[in-house]
């Protein structure tokens, strides 16, 4: 669905007006194959669809004032697909950080990485350093792409790095708590996500950001990721204000603690009528 820019904009105040906008947006992108084979079209067509709905959806991410958005590109498991398509997506990667990088300067986006960077090919982890260092002043959306990542790698090589800590000495095991383990993965300094965006209707996490999911709110897209645009994203943040997060507590503490109940179910009438 797209929208006159004179909406867009409207769209986004009533959004910002009807609840809180999430710090943090995590996004598992999937359904780009399906896209494809939907219209007789090789798998690559549905990934480099797929770059159009990342560009929309970080533009309208930065515009709402989301500070957080981790894009999960590439997955550990991804390199048991066939060869070709695995240097295909590296490819277009390639391409998009080259074409994008300066846009993304412009609009204040910070590009940040997580996951096993070594491991993905030299030019990529090239294109990926200017990025890094062109746009590492700006303050606005830090853009995090998740690549060669897994939830499960990230936790292990968090425990590496504590027992590695321990043996020298400069952390002891009584003092590793909750803040201390977050402090040991790649996410450190960042909030958990607020809301797990997942595209493609499949209800499950796929090894994505398996501790710092904990308290997330989910929101299951039944479209396909090429399909995701815009006004898909403030669908989902206007869903997720409609939810109470309780963090464990009952919902009289959190509602005293001073949660509002959003009213935008106007403003989803509104989505689905442009
Ligand atoms: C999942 O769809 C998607 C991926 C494994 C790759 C995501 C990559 C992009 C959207 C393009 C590049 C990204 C950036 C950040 C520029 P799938 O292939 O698993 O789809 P399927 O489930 O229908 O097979």
């Amino acid at each position: 669905m797209t929208v006159a820019v004179g909406n867009d904009k409207r769209l986004q105040d009533e959004l910002k007006r009807s609840g809180n906008i999430p710090t943090h947006i995590a996004i598992i992108m999937d359904g780009n194959g399906r896209w494809a084979k939907k219209r007789g079209l090789p798998r690559i067509a549905g990934h480099n669809e797929g770059v159009e709905s990342v560009r929309d959806t970080v533009e309208a991410c930065g515009q709402l004032g989301v500070k957080y958005l981790t894009l999960y590109a590439f997955s550990t498991e991804n390199w048991k697909r066939p060869k070709d398509e695995v240097s295909m997506l590296m490819r277009l990667l390639m391409r998009a950080l080259r074409d994008e990088t300066d846009k993304l300067y412009q609009n204040n986006v910070r590009v940040r990485v997580i996951g096993d960077i070594q491991s993905l090919p030299q030019e990529v982890q090239s294109e990926l350093a200017d990025a890094i260092e062109k746009t590492k002043l700006n303050t606005g959306l830090n853009l995090f792409l998740a690549l060669s990542y897994s939830g499960r790698w990230d936790v292990t090589t968090a425990i590496r790095k504590i027992a590695d800590d321990v043996m020298r000495g400069t952390l002891s095991p009584e003092s590793i708590d909750e803040p201390i383990v977050s402090a040991y993965l790649s996410t450190k300094d960042v909030p958990d996500p607020d809301l797990l965006i997942r595209t493609g209707g499949e209800v499950r996490i796929s090894n994505f950001l398996l501790w710092q999911l904990a308290y997330s709110e989910i929101y299951i897209s039944s479209l396909f990721w090429p399909e995701f645009r815009r006004t898909e994203i403030y669908a989902a943040i206007a869903d997720y204000q409609h939810r109470e997060r309780r963090f464990g507590m009952v919902s009289e503490q959190v509602q005293s603690s001073g949660h509002k109940p959003s009213t935008v179910t106007q403003f989803l009438k509104n989505v689905s009528r442009l």
